[in-house]
């Protein structure tokens, strides 16, 4: 089939994201997307496993969201948020802070979750500074972690999986360990928060999943051990749920499966549902509190240009309509048991090292995968939509995804992974 035009005249000016741009295989154009589908330019349309990095959890198009955005747009697309303010953005934050719970309350918006990130660990620091706390810039991070690709956050990224090599010397020291999965493990972390714990300004994980950093999932006990030694040790305790947050692990937000509150969370991805880039960092009363002052140095000193954009904001409370008024939860817990029954054939592959499931979130781990770029070729020519990384081929559907759909994913997955060792 041709390639369009607008294909061969752009392509040459476009730089794709972690790719090298002179072996990786040409983007496929699309056009139109659907519900679970992308449709190419060349009319195939393939069944979406990913849900666009994890945020279309209600699916492409939903007119709901649709409409919200189209009224917004004729109302007033965006205003500068310094000194402004509008319904979208106040509204959300109010239905925010009432899905999250007592504690979680004051909403700063930013556009990406590495700057909602890099805005949780501003918070933090600053939190210290403001009470007359110096010397407490550091962060207690894991191993797996994935906070995404700026400095601040690169650095707290798993220094193996992340980019600690390739800009070393450019990155904040951060304490990266291991997640503390049994009670000797939590001793020993325990021993180092008492020497370290005077300079760390707080701890950062992602809860239940470490998503782009391998796909490893964790037991909410150990989510509990954390909050245990934030608390010990007069720590800040922060959640990125920008991955697991919106139902995705099965609960609206992952933390609740482990009965703890975080002192900051942070939101994005699916908080659109995917269709308009919004990101939000959520503090408890104590945090907002040690910025509540007469003196002006002590406010936060972030504000990006487009934040709490009133698109993106319209957007959000339609996306949190939908999970009032359609069974988005109880859709996450039905395709946990899908995934795990319908992924289950591949233990049987010599090369398929463990198959793990959590809520919307399917995870088959090989022992390695040689060529990703033919492996993306073959998923693609089976009529799926699946980008594995690392040695994990992973599935995160839209929480609608319909059951035959899903059953043809999972198939082709199978198929592909059964003809050859990738
Ligand atoms: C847990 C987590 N934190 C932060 C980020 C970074 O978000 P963004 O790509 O919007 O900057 C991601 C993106 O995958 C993520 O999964």
């Amino acid at each position: 089939m041709q390639t369009p035009d607008w294909v061969a005249r752009g392509q040459p000016h476009i730089w794709q994201p972690y790719a090298q741009m002179k072996t990786a295989t040409p983007p496929l154009p699309v056009v139109r997307s659907h519900g679970s589908r992308l449709e190419l330019a060349d009319g195939r349309q393939l069944i979406d496993g990913v849900a666009s990095w994890w945020t279309a959890c209600h699916g492409y198009n939903h007119p709901h969201i649709a409409q919200a955005v189209r009224a917004q747009l004729d109302a007033m697309p965006h205003v500068m948020f310094g000194g402004l303010t509008h319904e979208p953005a106040l509204t959300l934050a109010r239905r925010l802070a009432a899905l999250l719970g007592p504690g979680l309350d004051r909403v700063f918006y930013t556009d990406s979750g590495s700057v909602a990130v890099e805005v949780a660990m501003k918070m933090a620091v600053q939190f210290w500074l403001n009470q007359g706390e110096r010397g407490r810039s550091r962060f207690l991070a894991f191993r797996g972690g994935y906070h995404g690709d700026t400095f601040g956050t690169m650095a707290v990224c798993d220094p193996d999986e992340g980019m600690h090599s390739l800009f070393r010397g450019m990155l904040a020291e951060h304490d990266i360990v291991d997640l503390p999965r049994d009670d000797a493990a939590m001793a020993r972390l325990d021993a180092f928060l008492e020497t370290r714990g005077p300079q760390l300004a707080g701890i950062l994980v992602e809860p239940l999943v470490q998503g782009a950093g391998g796909m490893l999932l964790h037991d909410p006990e150990v989510l509990r051990r954390l909050r245990r030694l934030a608390d010990r040790h007069g720590l800040l305790l922060i959640f990125d749920e920008i991955f697991t947050g919106f139902g995705r692990t099965g609960t609206l937000f992952a933390f609740e499966q482990a009965g703890i509150r975080p002192d900051i969370i942070t939101l994005s991805k699916a908080l659109t549902g995917g269709t308009l880039p919004l990101a939000a960092t959520v503090a408890s009363g104590r945090v907002f509190d040690a910025f509540w002052s007469d003196d002006p140095s002590h406010a936060l000193m972030h504000g990006p240009t487009f934040m709490g954009n009133a698109l993106a904001c319209a957007a959000a409370n339609a996306s949190l309509d939908l999970f009032e008024s359609e069974p988005r939860l109880a859709q996450a817990r039905a395709l946990s048991s899908a995934l795990a029954a319908g992924l289950a054939p591949c233990r049987e592959l010599a090369w398929v090292r463990d198959v793990r499931v959590l809520g919307a979130i399917g995870v088959v781990e090989l022992d390695r995968i040689d060529d990703r770029e033919a492996l993306k070729r073959r998923l693609v020519e089976a009529g799926v939509w699946v980008r594995p990384f690392g040695n994990v081929v992973y599935l995160t559907p839209a929480l609608t995804i319909a059951p035959d759909e899903l059953d043809t994913l999972m198939r082709a997955v199978i198929a592909v992974l059964r003809a050859q060792r990738p």
